[in-house]
């Protein structure tokens, strides 16, 4: 499904924006995998890959962007094949695509929403692994974290979330 035709104006325009959204359970005995950074903690994400949801948010938000399937439907979670997978192939899988079809990433923009842990110490080698994986400089890469207050199941440590915009630029 390619919906971008590089002679028509109209369907190559010059800016693309993506929005990603992503959500899983927390359980003790699993890892906590935060893009790309493995964050001690007494309990991870349930999850069929390393069930890191920000590289899933960003996923997402690229492939969007393109308006190409989403993550789901390009590495099933039924198949064995992307079982305990790292999120950098899912990642690395949008922008090779986002490169075949002429655009670039301008910036993003994500908010991670977990009760626990702080993730301030964390946040810049976040930022380092994201900005590596998108091909851009740190600086055009914001990571941001919430807690939820301490109600539902964000805010009772019980899933974690994110939410991230990210434009893309033709190249
Ligand atoms: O004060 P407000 O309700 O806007 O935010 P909060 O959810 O109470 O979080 C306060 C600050 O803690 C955030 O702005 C983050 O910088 C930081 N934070 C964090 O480092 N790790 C989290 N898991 C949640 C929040
Ligand atoms: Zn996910």
């Amino acid at each position: 499904m390619r919906e971008i035709d590089p002679s028509d104006p109209i369907l190559s325009p010059p800016l693309r924006i993506g929005h990603g959204f992503d959500l899983h359970r927390l359980e003790p005995g699993h890892k906590l995998i935060i893009g790309g950074l493995d964050i001690p903690h007494d309990r991870g994400c349930v999850a069929h890959s390393d069930g890191d949801v920000l590289l899933h948010c960003v996923t997402d938000a690229v492939l969007g962007a393109l308006c190409l399937e989403d993550i789901g439907q390009l590495f099933p979670d039924n198949d064995p094949k992307w079982k305990g997978q790292a999120s950098d192939l899912f990642m690395n899988e949008a922008m090779r695509l986002c490169d075949e079809m002429g655009y670039r990433v301008s910036n993003l923009d994500a908010t991670i929403i977990a009760q626990r842990p702080k993730l301030s110490p964390h946040k810049e080698t976040i930022r380092d692994n994201v900005a590596k994986l998108l091909k851009v400089d740190r600086r055009l890469v914001n990571i941001k974290a919430k807690t939820h207050e301490k109600v539902d199941s964000l805010g009772e440590n019980r899933s974690i979330g994110c939410h991230c915009v990210v434009l893309l630029v033709k190249k």
